[in-house]
């Protein structure tokens, strides 16, 4: 009787902390077992671990069509390549979000006008036309309230395109651009509007999405589209890894901003997020939660660009994210602001391998 109470207390502790473990033997996972679950369709998965008050979505394949290219696509896109719209004429948006990197920057922080450096890396942008949480900002920091808004800064930027918005308008006309803006906006348009152009980059925008993969084949039905190894990386993902906690949906972001410990107080790359604009210490060290998908591609990681190497990345998620020491480092960096939704994970190295694996098919 004692012992079968005892046994009882485990179980229910297992299962509050875990979920319900599905195919899984004490340690061992049953692979085939796992296949048989995740081949089933998405609503019928078991859910995730997700703790109480994260108002997550079930992981889902990338089923946008693309928008039909319009006059309005193709003049945002051509404002996106267009080097005109900075000072020495050398710089466009797409030299710091380049195509074949999901629309980031292979470069740990990018290189603006004269080669002058910003202290951020680049954001992939290729989810903004995903079905995503409403976003509560962009940037990492989430200054810009909205992309109509974002999308002027990196014009102004000194260390961007460092030209004055003023200028705009004579700089597009110059470069042929007048006709353009006439077939969009009308033939009677005399002058180009700053506002304007603010749209058309952002209609562009909106017409973005990762580039599908495998991972997209399993979730439309396709069994074989992943390995076992990535098939148990997924499950980890959704259950012992917590992962779905903050990267959920079809972009895989909560479009949310935590603090994971990463603001490198007392270092030369030194950065507070959202707190340097907002000056409140509840926003301290908090970053916007990056879409995962293209992942692959959209290498060096978090807004320092200092990760570059994966399975590093769910090692530090693994204990727990623990906060460096800090030299030189104001007072607020040595209080506690890690998100209580990050905590050491308990995997083992086989399962940071799979979880690795399964990160790489995004
Ligand atoms: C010199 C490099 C550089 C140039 C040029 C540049 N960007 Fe960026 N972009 C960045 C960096 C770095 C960030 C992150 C900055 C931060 O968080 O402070 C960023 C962030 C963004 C974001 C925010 C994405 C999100 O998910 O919040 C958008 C949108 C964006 N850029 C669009 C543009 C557009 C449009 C242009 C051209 C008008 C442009 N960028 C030009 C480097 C650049
Ligand atoms: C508390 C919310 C939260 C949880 C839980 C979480 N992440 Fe993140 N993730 C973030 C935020 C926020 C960032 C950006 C942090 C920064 O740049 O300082 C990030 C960044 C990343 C990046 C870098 C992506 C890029 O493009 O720069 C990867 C990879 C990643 N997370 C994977 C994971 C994995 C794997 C797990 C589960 C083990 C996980 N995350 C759990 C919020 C979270």
């Amino acid at each position: 009787m004692f012992y079968h109470h005892k046994y009882l207390l485990c179980f229910l502790l297992f299962v509050s902390q875990w979920g319900f473990a599905i195919c899984q033997d004490n340690r061992a996972y049953d692979i085939a077992c796992l296949r048989t679950h995740y081949a089933k369709p998405t609503a019928q998965w078991q859910p995730p671990t997700i703790d109480e008050g994260v108002n997550w979505t079930e992981l889902a394949p990338i089923t946008h069509t693309p928008a039909p290219s319009t006059p309005l696509t193709e003049l945002g896109k051509s404002l996106f390549f267009e080097k005109a719209l900075s000072s020495n004429q050398t710089i466009a948006c797409v030299s710091c979000h380049d195509p074949d990197h999901a629309f980031a920057d292979p470069r740990t922080v990018s290189l603006g006008v004269f080669d002058r450096q910003g202290k951020r890396n680049s954001q992939s942008l290729s989810y903004l036309g995903l079905d995503a949480p409403t976003s509560h900002g962009f940037f990492w920091d989430g200054r810009a309230n909205t992309l109509d808004e974002q999308v002027l800064i990196p014009l102004t930027d000194p260390n961007e395109m460092d030209i004055t918005l003023d200028s705009v308008p004579t700089r597009l006309v110059s470069a042929g651009y007048l006709p353009k803006f006439q077939a969009v906006f009308g033939e009677h348009l005399a002058d180009i509007d700053i506002s304007q152009v603010a749209h058309a980059l952002t209609t562009y925008l909106h017409t973005l999405t990762p580039t599908p993969t495998r991972f997209d084949d399993f979730l439309n039905g396709d069994p074989t589209a992943l390995t076992d190894t990535e098939i148990l990386g997924l499950h980890l993902f959704r259950t012992k890894a917590r992962c779905m906690n903050c990267h959920f949906g079809q972009a895989l972001t909560d479009n949310q901003f935590h603090n994971l410990n990463q603001t490198l107080a007392g270092r030369k790359w030194q950065d507070f997020g959202r707190y340097a604009n907002t000056d409140n210490p509840s926003d301290f060290g908090k970053f916007k939660t990056p879409s995962l998908r293209n992942l692959s591609v959209s290498k060096p990681w978090f807004h320092h660009g200092l990760f570059v190497n994966l399975r590093g990345v769910v090692a530090i998620y693994n204990r727990g994210m623990p906060l460096p020491p800090t030299k030189d480092a104001p007072p607020i960096a040595h209080e506690d602001h890690l998100d209580p939704l990050i905590k050491p994970l308990g995997l083992s190295a086989d399962e940071m391998d799979a979880l690795t694996a399964f990160l790489m098919t995004l």
